[in-house]
């Protein structure tokens, strides 16, 4: 206590002193400011009387007009309420005013409904939709809408089985094995086929070698009938998803090399993980912050999950634009962010370029604020951390940077498993927690659930750690090598077809292009020829463009993709006039129109007609 007292006495004349010392040297900055400003302020004086007062002279007179005009006619008004009201009984007064005050309040409601609708749906689009209720447009539009669907189910139920071939109620009595076989291999035919090593299809077929294929088909008839959700009985299982998870980890900035916090479950794919990263920051910031307006701050070449997750969960999404180079900026995403920022997030890469976003910068931006970041690897995550191995320059994007919280890389794509699985990680499990369920009092008993879903595949848990512990390191680098080498000499090659030019400089094997001029060559009609020669190419739009995502089944065919395009761009440049089917109408629609609502009733009618044929 003596100590303290003595701290504070201490304290107590070391301030004085210091104050004392002050002093003379404030008085004497103080009258130096005086003496400085004294010509200014004599100025500002002389400048209000010669010009601000004769101002004020003259304005006073209309002012007091306006105010008489003003005081005449509330006098005005009142006297006429009054005559108005002469004769009433004072409840058919109360009645009036009542009435008044509900229809003032309705008419108030209904234009602050109105104002919000506008606000979401923004000027151009409301406007659109009232022109659409106006009788001759409503029709005009029904019948377009008609008309195009019919052409579409046309086109897409052609690759359907006709006739007797479709069960649409049950057999009556079992079919036997080899009927069935026989049936699936017929049903197969009307699928694009495709040669080990040489698809025409972006992206989609990730799994290459017929001994790793026939190993993980092996592998999942060994464990069909697993479910992780009973990790008493599955142990097997439940020791594959660790292992799968610590190496994912180990490969991507986490591990006994790395961060060891870094920690993770298994989902069914990149949307699932996206979804759960989503919802786990969401819930985090929500405890941490007290946040209960959630906003997220994606590019707009983030994928559609995050789109997704903000419609399931709630969470408002700011997307900011992409620079000329495609990709998002950290300044981009500081302009983005307000107090009730949970989530921002960086692609590596992105799907419709390729490119990589500021990560590091981006996780400063979110580190700084305080706030959760994300790296959508569900592309990148099996292949940059091999690619950074063989010396390709790979930006930072991982773990390794500080202010990454959670990443998505999934297994089921570069990573060869069968589809259905990914992974999400964390930064740590003080994150992770919160993507799970927990439920106390349930009658069904005592339960907790890490995600999504609630039973779940073992066999594809299996199919995942195989492929990893088959391939290895030394395995993803071959291929890793092998497609970063196809997709660098197609990039190399497209450079040189005039007419086209690449959209942003791929960061590793998904490559996009548009037109260099689009005004002389509609790059969907590319598309639309692309795909009467078989190629399966992804159409991109803001900006129109298209891509070729490399994998380990594309070995063979840059030659032949860049003779088809190049081919391809010369008839167009000679004559486009030709070119009338297939979706290049649509995608053009869909590119320049102003009406995104139409554009939505579309895609929802396209997704009846491919759940209901
Ligand atoms: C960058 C990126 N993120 C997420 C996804 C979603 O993955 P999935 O289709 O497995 O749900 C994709 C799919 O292509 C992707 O490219």
């Amino acid at each position: 206590m003596e100590q303290l007292k003595q701290g504070l006495s201490g304290a107590q004349e070391h301030v004085h002193r210091a104050v004392q010392s002050a002093t003379p040297i404030v008085n004497d900055a103080l009258g130096k400011m005086q003496h400085f400003m004294a010509p200014y302020i004599l100025q500002a004086r002389s400048f209000a009387d010669n010009h601000a007062a004769p101002a004020m002279h003259r304005v006073q007179p209309f002012m007091q007009q306006v105010q008489a005009r003003i005081q005449k006619g509330f006098q005005h008004s009142t006297a006429s309420i009054d005559a108005s009201l002469h004769g009433l009984q004072p409840w058919q007064v109360a009645a009036v005013t009542a009435v008044v005050v509900l229809l003032t309040l309705w008419a108030l409601t209904w234009l602050q409904a109105a104002f919000a609708e506008v606000r979401e749906t923004g000027f151009v689009q409301s406007l659109i939709d009232f022109l659409k209720t106006l009788p001759g447009i409503r029709g005009l539009v029904k019948r377009e809408h008609t008309k195009m669907m019919v052409k579409l189910r046309a086109s897409i139920n052609k690759s359907l089985l006709n006739g007797g071939e479709q069960h649409l109620q049950l057999p009556k009595k079992g079919l036997p094995a080899q009927q069935i076989i026989s049936s699936l291999e017929k049903r197969g035919q009307h699928d694009v086929p495709f040669d080990e090593g040489a698809s025409t299809v972006s992206g989609t077929l990730y799994l290459s070698g017929e001994a790793h294929c026939a190993l993980l088909n092996d592998v999942y008839t060994r464990f069909s009938h697993t479910n992780p959700m009973h990790a008493d009985v599955f142990p097997s299982v439940r020791q594959m998803e660790l292992e799968v998870l610590a190496m994912t980890a180990a490969m991507v900035g986490g591990g006994p090399e790395g961060d060891p916090e870094v920690c993770g479950a298994m989902t069914s794919g990149g949307t699932e993980s996206i979804l759960t990263a989503v919802k786990a920051s969401r819930d985090y910031m929500r405890a941490k912050r007290g946040i209960k307006h959630p906003e997220m701050v994606v590019g707009q070449s983030a994928h559609a999950a995050f789109f997704k997750a903000a419609e399931y969960f709630k969470v408002k999404l700011v997307v900011v634009p992409v620079g000329k180079d495609m990709r998002v900026t950290a300044a981009a995403v500081a302009r983005a962010l307000t107090r009730n920022t949970v989530l921002v997030v960086a692609s590596s890469p992105c799907f419709p370029h390729g490119v990589i976003d500021d990560v590091e910068g981006i996780a400063q931006v979110a580190s700084k604020a305080g706030v959760c970041c994300h790296t959508d690897a569900c592309l990148g995550g099996f292949v940059l951390p091999f690619a950074h191995k063989l010396g390709y320059p790979v930006p930072a994007w991982d773990f390794s940077v500080p202010g990454v919280t959670s990443m998505s890389l999934d297994s089921h794509k570069f990573g060869m498993a069968h589809k259905g699985t990914s992974v999400v990680l964390y930064r740590s499990k003080g994150i992770r927690r919160y993507q799970y369920t927990r439920i106390t009092d349930w009658s069904g008993g005592l339960y907790i659930s890490p995600g999504f879903a609630g039973s779940r595949s073992g066999a594809l848990i299996s199919t995942a750690w195989a492929s990893m512990i088959h391939q290895g390191e030394e395995g993803y680098l071959r291929i890793t090598d092998q497609m970063m080498k196809a997709a660098g000499a197609f990039a190399k090659g497209l450079q040189q077809i005039e007419g086209l030019q690449l959209a942003g400089s791929p960061a590793m094997t998904v490559v996009a292009f548009r037109a260099s001029k689009p005004r002389a060559l509609n790059i969907y009609a590319l598309n639309d020829l692309m795909s009467q020669r078989g190629w399966h190419l992804s159409a991109l739009q803001l900006p129109p463009a298209l891509h070729m995502c490399f994998t380990g089944q594309h070995a063979s065919i840059v030659d032949s993709l860049l003779k088809d395009l190049q081919e391809c761009v010369d008839i167009l440049q000679k004559d486009s006039t030709g070119i009338k089917d297939g979706m290049a109408p649509i995608y053009g629609l869909a590119s320049v129109s102003p009406d995104r609502k139409i554009i939505g009733e579309f895609l929802v009618a396209y997704q009846d007609v491919l759940l209901s044929g």
